[in-house]
């Protein structure tokens, strides 16, 4: 076998621009990735930041990459291996971003540990129909910020003429307090149902990426009529972005367009309650935006910032993921600048209880779940198959009544039902409808999409009966 190339860090640092070509390191082996930095699916400025030295400092922050498949794409790019002794220098102290982030309930399902990713497990996500704060499904993209609500700052950029804002949690507190239940559902529920059917790139959510609240806050539409923002007449989009940044610079951002932030019935919150307690830490504690009936990812944690632009926020979140596509679209061909960025989510529903796969008492069955949908369309029907979707019996809806247009929270639902005798087996079938009488597609294939977004088939579970 031949033995590598070396190079010392000193000429691997000299490569760090599009000119010289784009080398990093990982401990000791030296790529060469600049035909990469076009492709990465974090966007190119980013990988830029780790040009000339060690991938370990950002990777440890984005630990989407410890994953085969990035080390994978990595592998093709080798070119040798740091020389003896810079291999030794190389070894790299990195302090642990998320060593500061909370502690959390040890029921949740964990999909990710740094960044902390997790849902509550099906058992207790449909027990109440307000979830508890401990159990509510956490997506984070980076690390928990430890913000002192003493200092905490809120920084509302006001239009030409008009006036900015830097509120305190005390100023924010004088606008009218409006509270909201609202379900949040985040782009990637039920995601593992797609990889089932065809491999995607992202975290491996099952049924427990939604949760349900009572929010409380100030309304947006309130505090951006106090900086003089008005409705205008040519598109425009309120941006939100994450106090504190990382240390590679990045802050979590998305926006929702202007008109939606300034309808007062949209009901868009600056909410620092949840469940009659302060925000928990994992839910952005002190101040998040609430988006009723809008796609988990534009309700921005840990806000510190929100002005109004003429264009959707630059963010790699908003821009660059949390994009619908066909099923023919893959990693080479997709434009992201070519779909829109999710706002108002499908209709969805999926069943909790009996679980995938469980054995139950042979005699009568109980089938439970929840259902939603977005853009404040209220769930008007849930149907559920105990034969594979042949024939069908209507739910019964439990949990608060829906108001027209402003259905914000879902429906928990339930069947009982008797099983006919002799059979060994049921597969079990939901769908929702809601009030635009949409309903969700059959099968997972024509809605398949690279990222994994947007699941809404109907679910399908298998149950079989003691003998
Ligand atoms: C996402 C590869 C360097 C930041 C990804 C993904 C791949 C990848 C394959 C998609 C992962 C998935 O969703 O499963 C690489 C390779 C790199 C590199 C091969 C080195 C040559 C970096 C650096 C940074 C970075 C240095 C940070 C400063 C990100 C971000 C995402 C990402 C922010 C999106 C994460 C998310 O969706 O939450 N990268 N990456 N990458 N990468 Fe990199
Ligand atoms: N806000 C910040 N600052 N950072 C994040 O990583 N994740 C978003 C959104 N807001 C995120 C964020 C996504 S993708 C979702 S689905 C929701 O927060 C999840 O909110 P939760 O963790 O309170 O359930």
């Amino acid at each position: 076998q031949e033995s590598p190339r070396l190079y010392t860090r000193e000429e691997v640092r000299s490569h760090s621009s599009p000119e010289t070509g784009i080398w990093v390191t990982l401990g000791s082996e030296v790529f060469d990735v600049t035909e990469f930095v076009d492709l990465h699916p974090g966007g190119p400025s980013k990988l830029m930041l780790a040009a000339g030295g060690p991938l370990e400092p950002f990777w440890a922050l984005y630990a989407v990459h410890n994953q085969s498949h990035v080390r994978e794409i990595l592998a093709q790019y080798k070119i040798g291996e740091l020389s003896p002794d810079d291999k030794a220098a190389s070894i790299l102290k990195t302090s642990d971003p998320y060593a500061d982030d909370p502690i959390r309930h040890p029921a949740l399902k964990v999909n990710s540990q740094r960044p902390f990713n997790a849902e509550p497990p099906p058992e207790l996500l449909t027990e109440n129909y307000i979830t508890p704060n401990p159990i509510f499904f956490t997506r984070n993209h980076l690390p928990v910020p430890n913000l002192d609500p003493d200092t905490y700052r809120l920084h509302v950029v006001g239009p030409p003429g008009g006036q900015s804002l830097c509120l305190s949690l005390d100023d924010l507190y004088q606008f009218p307090k409006h509270e909201i239940t609202v379900t949040l559902q985040c782009a990637g529920n039920r995601r593992s149902e797609m990889t089932r059917f065809k491999e995607v790139r992202g975290l491996e959510w099952s049924a427990g990426a939604i949760s349900t609240a009572r929010w409380a806050g100030a309304r947006l539409f309130d505090v951006l009529a106090q900086t003089g923002h008005q409705l205008s007449a040519t598109e425009a989009h309120v941006c939100f972005e994450r106090l504190d940044s990382d240390p590679t610079g990045t802050a979590y951002g998305a926006s929702i367009p202007l008109a939606r932030a300034m309808d007062p019935e949209a009901e868009v919150l600056l909410a620092y309650e949840m469940n009659g307690q302060p925000l928990p830490r994992d839910h952005g504690f002190p101040v998040r935006v609430v988006v009723p009936g809008v796609v988990g990812a534009r309700h921005v944690k840990w806000l510190g910032r929100v002005s109004v632009e003429p264009e959707e926020s630059y963010s790699h979140w908003q821009r660059r993921d949390y994009k619908g596509f066909s099923p023919s679209v893959d990693w080479d061909t997709v434009d992201f600048d070519s779909a829109p960025s999710i706002q108002e989510l499908p209709v969805q529903s999926a069943i909790t209880q009996p679980k995938d796969g469980e054995t139950i008492e042979s005699g009568e069955v109980t089938v439970k779940g929840y259902a939603w949908s977005g853009g404040g369309r209220a769930v008007v029907r849930v149907d559920v198959s105990l034969d594979g979707g042949l024939t069908w019996q209507v739910a019964e809806l439990d949990g608060e009544e829906q108001r027209a247009r402003k259905a914000w929270a879902w429906r928990l639902w339930q069947l009982q039902a008797p099983v006919p005798a002799g059979k060994k087996e049921l597969n079990i079938v939901c769908k929702a409808v809601d009030d635009s009488y949409n309903v969700q597609p059959d099968t997972v294939a024509p809605i398949w999409n690279l990222r994994g977004v947007l699941t809404g088939n109907r679910r399908s579970e298998m149950t079989r009966f003691k003998e």
